[in-house]
């Protein structure tokens, strides 16, 4: 497919929106304890046709790089891989020596999709998402495949 991926930038912010709405509600994205606006994060895109089909966020810290969405809207294609591809590039050069993400247990798509390219369980926060609901209470009792949304699971790969 030919998507191309590109910095998103101050223009993209109205699509850029609407994709994070109708994947988490709105821009305000909680991960362990923390919450981020995605919109003041560094982001890239994928672009076919000048249509935005695919966002990544994340922040780089302390030589980590942490994935903190990453959203496709046409799966199945390599829109999320050619995302998570670049967004890796950028980890290891900004000197980066592990990239992570986390994601919640009803996410069997991610999960599988992360560990397919070379993601490794790291941690398991149970009962994480309880938390989470005190800082955005929209996050939805039940998430993918009819799973209640409980917990939250840490992914790292180490980047060479
Ligand atoms: C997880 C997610 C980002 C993956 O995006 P995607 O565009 O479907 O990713 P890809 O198309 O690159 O890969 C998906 C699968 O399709 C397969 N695939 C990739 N290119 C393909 C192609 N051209 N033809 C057929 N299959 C293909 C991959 O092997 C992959 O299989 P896997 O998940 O078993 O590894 C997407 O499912 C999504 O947006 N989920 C909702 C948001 C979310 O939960 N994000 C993760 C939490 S941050």
């Amino acid at each position: 497919m030919p998507v191309h991926i590109e910095k998103i930038s101050e223009k993209d912010k109205k699509e850029v929106l609407a994709i994070l709405q109708s994947f988490w509600g709105d821009s305000k994205i909680v991960v362990q304890i923390e919450i981020f606006d995605a919109l003041s994060l560094d982001g890239i895109k994928a672009v076919d046709n000048n249509k935005i089909l695919g966002i990544c966020h994340y922040r780089i810290s302390d030589k980590e790089c942490e994935i903190l969405t990453l959203a496709s809207l046409n799966p199945g294609q390599g829109i999320g891989s050619a995302l998570l591809n670049e967004v890796e590039d950028i980890a290891l050069n900004a000197g980066c020596h592990l990239i992570s993400v986390t994601t919640t247990n009803d996410n069997l798509n991610a999960l599988g999709f992360y560990q397919n390219h070379g993601y490794q369980l790291a941690a398991l926060y149970p009962k994480q998402v309880v938390i989470s609901r005190q800082l955005k209470p929209e996050i939805p009792e039940i998430g993918y495949h009819g799973i209640p949304i409980r917990d939250e699971l840490r992914l790292e790969k180490v980047l060479k």
